[in-house]
C-alpha cells in the first residue's frame, strides 16, 4: 500500500521544470515517476499545469503542481493499493474530475501513476518490462531515430519537424543500433563536408539549414548509403511533419517549402515521395484537425505506408475510437503525458493493437534520462519507438536501456525488423 508520496521540481533537456514524483510503499519500495514536456503539443493533449509566475523560469515553474500531489493528492491516495494501477489511477482522474486534467495538471497524475507502476514493479521484484508483459514481453523494437531535426524543435529554415532512420533489415537491436548510429555519424561528416551545420536541435538530430525538406531526405539516403548500408531494405526512412506548426489557421494554408500549399496540394507532395524515396512511415501530415484530409491520404497510400496519427490522437481512446471507425491514420503515436495515466495509455495501445493499428512508443522534445518508454515498448510489444538521434543523454537513456533489456531476454530477445511495418513488409 501506499504510504507516502513526495514531488518536487527537477529540469527536462531544454532546462524547463518538470516534476519528479517519489512514492513509497508499505514494503519499503520507492518508486521514481517523471514527466517528460512537448513543444509541438495538440490542442487536445491533457493539460500540463504551470505556475505562470514569470518572475520563476518566464512562467513555466511547477511549484503549484508539486504542492498538489504533495497536499491533495498525497492525502487521496495514501492507503491506496500501489499495485492496483487502474483503481488509483481512476482515483487520480476522479479527484481532478476534469476532462483534460487541468485541475490537479496532467504532470502531477502522470507522475504519480508513473511512480505506482515503479514502486510496483520493484515489490514484485521483477524489471519494468517483464511487469507489464510478464511472458509475452519479449520484442525489441525498431528504433526510429529522429536524425535531422526541423519545425519547432530546431532554428533552421526546415518545415518538417523530425526525418527518421528506421533500421528493418537487421536480426538483432544491437546491431540495428549500431548501424544507425553509424550512419548519423557519416550524416555528420557529408553536412560538414558541404559547410551544412552540425549544430543539435532538441531532439539530438542535426538542424542545417536546407534548400528544401526533400533535401533532408537526399542526405539521409546518402548517408546510409556511404555508412554501408542499403537503403529501403536495411534502412528505410520515416518523418514526422508536424503539420500542425507550419499550417496558417487564418488562412488555411500550409506554409512550406517557402510557399502556401492546400491539404490536397501536401497530400500530392507526399505521394510523390513515395516514388523516390525509401519511406515506411509519415507522421501528422496535416494538422491536428484535418480529419478528412488524414483519411482520403490514408485511402490512398495506407495499404503501403504507416500513416501515424499524434497530435490528431493524443494517445486518447476516445479519439483513436473515432480514428478507427473513419480510417483517419493506421498507426498511433504513444505519449503517456498526452493522456495522462498508465492506465489509459495501455488501453489506446490495445484498442490500436485491436484494430491493426500499429504503434510507436515516443519520448516528448523535452525529455529526463527516465527510460520507462523503453521498458513499455518491449514489455506491450509495441514494435516501434522513436527516441531522437543517438546523441544527448536523455535520448541515450532509451536506447541504452534496450540494450539492457535484449541482453536480459537472452535467446528470448526478438527483433521486430520489418514485422514492425507490416504494410511494407508484403
Ligand atoms: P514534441 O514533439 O514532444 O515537441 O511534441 C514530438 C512529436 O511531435 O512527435
Ligand atoms: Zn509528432
Amino acid at each position: 500500500n501506499i504510504t507516502n508520496i513526495h514531488a518536487r521540481e527537477i529540469l527536462d533537456s531544454r532546462g524547463n521544470p518538470t516534476l519528479e514524483v517519489e512514492l513509497t510503499t508499505a514494503d519499503g519500495q520507492i518508486g521514481l515517476g517523471s514527466v517528460p514536456s512537448g513543444a509541438s503539443t495538440g490542442e487536445a493533449e491533457a493539460w500540463e499545469l504551470r505556475d505562470g509566475d514569470k518572475q520563476r523560469y518566464d512562467g513555466k515553474g511547477v511549484l503549484s503542481v508539486v504542492d498538489n500531489v504533495n497536499t491533495i493528492i498525497a492525502e487521496a491516495v495514501r492507503g491506496l493499493d500501489a499495485a492496483d494501477q487502474r483503481g488509483l489511477d481512476r482515483a487520480l482522474i476522479e479527484l481532478d474530475g476534469t476532462d483534460n486534467k487541468s485541475k490537479l495538471g496532467e504532470n502531477a497524475i502522470l507522475g504519480v501513476s508513473l511512480a505506482a507502476l515503479h514502486a510496483s514493479a520493484q515489490s514484485a521484484g521483477l524489471p519494468l518490462y517483464r511487469y507489464l508483459g510478464g511472458t509475452n514481453g519479449f520484442t525489441l523494437p525498431v528504433t526510429c531515430m529522429n536524425v535531422l531535426n526541423g519545425g519547432a524543435h530546431a532554428d533552421s529554415n526546415v518545415d518538417i519537424q523530425e526525418f527518421m532512420l528506421a533500421p528493418i533489415g537487421f536480426d538483432t537491436y544491437h546491431e540495428a543500433l549500431c548501424a544507425n548510429v553509424e550512419t548519423y555519424h557519416t550524416l555528420k561528416s557529408i553536412l560538414k563536408d558541404r559547410g551544412l551545420g552540425t549544430g543539435l536541435g532538441d531532439e539530438g538530430g542535426f538542424a542545417p539549414n536546407l534548400k528544401s525538406n526533400a533535401e533532408a531526405m537526399d542526405l539521409l539516403v546518402e548517408a546510409i548509403d556511404k555508412a554501408g548500408y542499403r537503403p529501403g531494405e536495411q534502412i528505410a526512412l520515416c518523418f514526422d511533419a508536424a503539420a500542425s506548426e507550419f499550417y496558417d489557421k487564418e488562412k488555411g494554408v500550409y506554409r512550406f517549402d517557402g510557399d502556401e500549399r492546400t491539404g490536397a496540394e501536401m497530400a500530392d507532395y507526399y505521394e510523390s515521395l513515395l516514388a523516390k524515396y525509401p519511406l515506411i512511415s509519415m507522421e501528422d501530415p496535416f494538422e491536428e484537425n484535418a480529419w478528412g484530409d488524414f483519411a482520403a491520404l490514408t485511402a490512398k497510400i495506407g495499404d503501403k505506408m504507416q500513416i501515424v496519427g499524434d497530435d490528431i490522437f493524443v494517445t486518447n481512446p476516445k479519439r483513436l475510437q473515432r480514428a478507427i471507425e473513419e480510417k483517419t491514420a493506421n498507426s498511433l503515436l504513444v505519449k503517456l503525458n498526452q493522456i495522462g495515466t498508465v492506465s489509459e495509455t495501455l488501453d489506446a495501445m490495445n484498442l490500436a493493437y485491436r484494430n491493426g493499428f500499429t504503434t510507436m512508443v515516443s519520448h516528448r522534445s523535452g525529455e529526463t534520462p527516465d527510460a520507462t518508454i523503453a521498458d513499455l515498448t518491449v514489455g506491450m510489444n509495441a514494435m516501434q519507438l522513436k527516441s531522437g538521434a543517438p546523441a544527448r543523454g536523455e535520448r541515450i537513456a532509451k536506447y541504452n536501456q534496450l540494450l539492457r533489456i535484449e541482453e536480459r531476454l537472452g535467446d528470448d530477445a526478438q527483433y521486430a525488423g520489418a514485422k514492425a511495418f507490416p504494410r511494407i513488409a508484403a
